[in-house]
């Protein structure tokens, strides 16, 4: 699985030169972002983007890896995908890319997705209708992004009732931690909140991806990717019906791992930047039949769960 990613050229170009995207990292301010103006959108564009472009091809290689998942997949014309907190989408992007050039078979993809920031869903919408007209983009792309800004349990409910379909991914890339910051569902994990929400979404053969922040929870001596071990093997504990496959380790530990640290690093290229780093913590889960039958050739790998000196990489190597 590769783990450095150059931008192709002609997403290049219209980042930076039909939008005018910028490349400056603005860590202290890019935390929130629901109510960021349309400059630090732009900005967002050119150096945030990018990351989650390559953040998202090298996860879809990886599941793609899996020749009993490829097999399944391959056989898919149209897949659906929902991205929660898509900001500008760059995910989507990331997925559209690797999806199509691994996928001979794929004709479509239908993506509905939601962001609080309406200059985010904006450029979301304006970047798709751009990329259609690419030679590079041989599928049809159909988008349905919404912009709501997603204050309690109501909200998300509102939310199902809008799409109410059967996904075949179920995404969401470094958004929960800005729930946490903002206090959203106080006293609950809200990465286990959402995962209950959304899974009943996912298609029999769906994969759900949860990624998010490497960093440390404010005020607190917890980072995010803790916390995220921490909901979700809650989650599969009382949902059997579910079960994690990547990090590999956690397929077979979930039900008696007491949470760990998790990072994977990865690289992206560009015409502004070569070889900017970007580190996440994620996991995928689907339904438990479905996990039986991918993971059947997939060995058991070293984890902090069953070796206490293995390293903070370990669940992903
Ligand atoms: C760091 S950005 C990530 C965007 C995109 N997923 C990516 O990886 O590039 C986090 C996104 O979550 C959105 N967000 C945060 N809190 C939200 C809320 N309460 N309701 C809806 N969107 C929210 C922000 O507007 C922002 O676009």
């Amino acid at each position: 699985m590769s783990k450095n990613i150059i931008l192709p050229q002609w997403l290049d170009k219209i980042i930076y030169e039909t939008f005018e995207a910028v490349f400056e990292p603005r860590p202290h301010d890019v935390v929130y972002n629901p109510d960021q103006p349309y400059d630090f959108v732009k900005l967002y564009l050119g150096t945030y983007f990018p990351r989650s472009f390559a953040e998202a091809c090298c996860i879809i290689e990886r599941l793609l890896d899996n020749t009993e998942y490829a097999d399944v997949l391959s056989e898919i014309e149209e897949i659906n995908i929902f991205d929660f907190c898509c900001g500008t989408g760059g995910e989507i992007f990331g997925m559209i890319y690797t999806l199509q050039s691994r996928l001979p078979n794929l004709k479509r993809i239908n993506i509905d997705a939601v962001d609080a920031n309406p200059d985010s869903v904006r450029f979301l919408y304006h970047l798709i209708e751009e990329i259609k007209k690419e030679d590079e983009i041989a599928i049809e792309i159909l988008i349905n992004p919404q912009c709501l800004f997603i204050e309690n349990e109501q909200s998300i409910t509102d939310l199902i009732n809008i799409f109410n379909r059967q996904y075949h991914f179920i995404l969401s890339f470094k958004a929960l931690n800005e729930f946490i910051q903002s206090n959203t569902f106080p006293e609950e994990n809200v990465y286990r909140k959402i995962t209950e929400y959304f899974l009943p979404l996912l298609s029999s053969n769906g994969i759900f991806i949860l990624s998010d922040v490497t960093t440390k929870l404010n005020n607190s001596s917890l980072f995010y990717p803790e916390f995220m071990n921490k909901g979700l093997n809650t989650f599969v504990r009382l949902n059997s019906d579910y079960k994690s496959i990547i990090p590999h380790a956690c397929y077979y530990e979930e039900n008696n791992c007491n949470g760990c640290y998790m990072q994977e690093v990865f690289t992206v290229s560009h015409s502004r930047k070569k070889d900017d780093i970007t580190k996440i913590a994620y996991r995928i889960i689907c339904h438990a039949d479905f996990a039986d039958m991918i993971m059947q050739n997939i060995k058991q790998s070293i984890c902090k769960a069953v070796n206490s000196s293995a390293d903070k990489f370990s669940p992903y190597s």
